[in-house]
């Protein structure tokens, strides 16, 4: 299939037997998947299985030792970084590097006077829009303070907002969630989902499972830099490969244990209604 039958299609990004050698080290093999245009994508594998360096390779920081990257109908492995968030992808750090001495509003309004539409954007218009940004991902009340005083969520959340300054049709996140407690992870999907309804493809790393499963529409996984499983949600946490690759016995487990609890639940719902005794 050409470029222009596979973006005609509803591909986003098309990642073609991508292999990226250090020295001895392959740390990815032979990697290829479509990403559907307007879904979300969750990366998982485990530390050190090529996630990171694949990031690095769709956004231009790595040039692939082989195979080829495709973004709507160009090739993009030989595209520098600025040139590939010109053409639409961007990107968060799984280290975040915000500009320690600017404000947080200024780091997101550098994003937005230099990114995809920043020649369209007077300083002013880029400072709106950095606010609405802020405001987006809840650091408004932060907004004049240094980058540098930021707590490790709130520095998560000017990585997404400096990311979306750049106006880009796919966001690539590397663990945006780590770190963030249970009600913080829930809102930073509530923000991920905000932000793919209109109408940005998400790539997504988390280990948190919970919620890959939860704000993914397909899931691959990666072992060792090969690509060992992908497809739905369910399909792919039940796949015994990811199980022993990834998740792991005790995972397994856990999840026999819910489901019988909840069949456990159901029959003393049906056994006893909670009003038999009345
Ligand atoms: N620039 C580099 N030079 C040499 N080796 C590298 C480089 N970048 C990554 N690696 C190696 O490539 C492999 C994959 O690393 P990568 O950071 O992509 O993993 P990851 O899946 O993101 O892991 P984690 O879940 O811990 O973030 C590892 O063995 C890592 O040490
Ligand atoms: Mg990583």
């Amino acid at each position: 299939m050409t470029a222009q039958t596979a973006s005609a299609s509803g591909v986003a990004l098309r990642i073609q037997n991508v292999g990226m050698r250090f020295g001895g080290l392959w740390a990815l093999s032979d990697v290829t998947f479509d990403v559907e245009r307007g879904s979300v994508l969750g990366l998982i594998g485990p530390n050190g299985s090529g996630k990171t360096t694949l990031m690095n390779v769709i956004s231009g920081v790595y040039r692939p030792t082989t195979g080829a990257v495709r973004f709507a109908s160009r090739r993009i492995a030989d595209v520098p970084t600025h040139e590939v968030c010109q053409l639409g992808i961007a990107r968060t750090f799984q280290i975040v590097k915000p500009f320690a001495s600017l404000t947080v509003r200024e780091n997101v309004a550098v994003g937005a006077m230099y990114g995809r539409y920043g020649a369209k954007r007077s300083t002013r218009a880029s400072f709106e829009r950095a606010q609405e940004l802020l405001e987006i991902v809840g650091l408004a009340r932060v907004a004049d303070r240094a980058a540098s005083d930021l707590t490790i969520p709130d520095r998560k959340r000017l990585e997404v907002a400096k990311a979306l300054a750049l106006d880009p049709d796919v966001l690539l996140l590397d663990e945006v969630m780590a770190g963030l407690n249970a009600t913080e992870v829930d809102e930073a999907l509530e923000l991920l989902r905000d932000v793919n309804r209109r109408g940005v493809t998400l790539i997504v790393v988390e280990h948190l499972m919970k919620a890959i499963v939860s704000i993914s529409t397909t899931i691959v996984v990666l072992a060792e830099g090969k690509k060992i499983a992908q497809g739905a949600p369910a399909d792919v946490l039940a796949s015994p490969q990811v199980i022993e690759a990834y998740l792991g016995s005790r995972w397994v487990k856990r999840q026999e244990q819910l489901k019988i609890i909840e069949a456990e639940r159901a029959d003393a719902a049906r056994v006893q209604p909670p009003d038999a005794h009345a």
